[in-house]
């Protein structure tokens, strides 16, 4: 079994983007918002390219928790060298003691021949205790794990061409490998404006064409690819009237808005949306347009009433931006 833990600032963001990144495994929700479970194997290392998880525990379980001897005994031991076990919360507190847990864990597993490496351990066994749902989760760690992910030396407003309709990178970043998943193809952002979805392609390896149709707009994005250290493509034209390349993994869109703008308002994003079910076989997109935050829990899937002729809408999702200001990330396919 393997579980993936989902950071806390968006699960359900978290758990669209571990579905399409671990399309393999059939990943199911648990009482715990933030723990998802599946079976089977994967390229491990893939999970780092995600904003929203914080590690895989492979080889693992899930269970309620009742007591440190009963996750004990749940527990495979083996000996394994060079390792350490982390424990950490989700969601408030259970009344146990992490560090008892990596202490017992610890012991259990030198006994049985394994040696401890506390600095630096190539394998490192998690165990995480989820208040929510009184649920405890263990296995083999595969990526960072607990504590705040880098996102912030990666703030937008870090860069050389900044202005306040920039994606948050980490929204950016989901938004991407929610729509290119694990296909190869390139991911194509047609109205790119400071470039913040093709740097978090690029930071991923993926392929990547904006389009803008204001110069300052396609300057800025190429001086914020230089600074990232990262390339892509940058076009200067109008999305409107483009031909789009077929090899296309994924569209992102987040096109310009006033505070109320619904999408027929849009007449631009209408007539792109529009050429790309004319022009491509298949189209995978995510969408992100403002909304009233309303009294929704916006850090769920929440009600769509949008429809986008050609597409199928698979999820909604809100996005919280501020008291007055929200988002929905729309997640969508060409029908057929
Ligand atoms: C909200 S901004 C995109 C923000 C971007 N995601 C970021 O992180 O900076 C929308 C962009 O769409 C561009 N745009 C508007 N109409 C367009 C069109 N017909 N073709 C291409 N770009 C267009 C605007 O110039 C603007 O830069």
């Amino acid at each position: 079994m393997v579980v993936l833990s989902l950071r806390g600032w968006h699960p359900a963001i978290a758990r669209f983007e571990a579905m399409a990144m671990f399309p393999e495994l059939q990943l199911e929700r648990t009482p715990a918002r933030r723990l998802l479970v599946g079976a089977g194997e994967s390229d491990w290392e893939r999970t780092e390219k995600l904003s929203g998880t914080e590690c895989v525990l492979i080889d693992g379980g899930i269970s309620e928790w009742t007591t440190i001897d009963e996750l004990l005994s749940m527990i495979k031991v083996e000996p394994v060298q060079n390792m350490s076990v982390i424990c950490w919360r989700h969601e408030g507190k259970l009344a146990t003691s992490t560090k008892e847990i990596e202490r017992r864990i610890g012991e259990m597993f030198h006994s049985k021949g394994s040696t401890i490496n506390l600095t630096n351990p190539e394998n490192r066994f998690g165990v995480i205790l989820d208040a929510s749902a009184g649920l405890v989760a263990w296995g083999w760690m595969s990526g960072q794990g607990p504590g705040t992910h880098g996102w912030s030396a990666m703030n937008a407003n870090n860069r050389p061409y900044f202005k306040p309709i920039s994606l948050e990178p980490r929204i950016a970043r989901a938004a991407v490998n929610i729509a290119a998943g694990t296909s190869k193809g390139v991911v194509l952002d047609p109205m790119c404006g400071t470039g913040g979805l093709l740097i978090e392609a690029a930071l991923c390896n993926r392929s990547a064409i904006g389009i803008d149709i204001d110069p300052e707009m396609v300057n800025g994005t190429k001086q914020n690819l230089q600074w990232a250290n990262v390339t892509a493509e940058v076009i200067l034209g109008d999305a409107t009237n483009f031909e789009f390349p077929q090899n296309l993994s994924g569209v992102v869109i987040d096109p310009p808005y006033g505070r109320n703008s619904q999408l027929s308002e849009s007449t631009a994003l209408t007539t792109i949306l529009g050429e790309l079910v004319k022009q491509l076989k298949s189209c995978s997109l995510v969408l992100i347009l403002p909304m009233d935050p309303g009294l929704e829990d916006l850090d769920e899937e929440i009600e769509c009433n949008l429809e986008i002729p050609g597409f199928l809408i698979t999820a909604c999702l809100g996005i919280p931006v501020h008291k007055s200001l929200g988002r929905m990330m729309i997640i969508a396919k060409t029908l057929g």
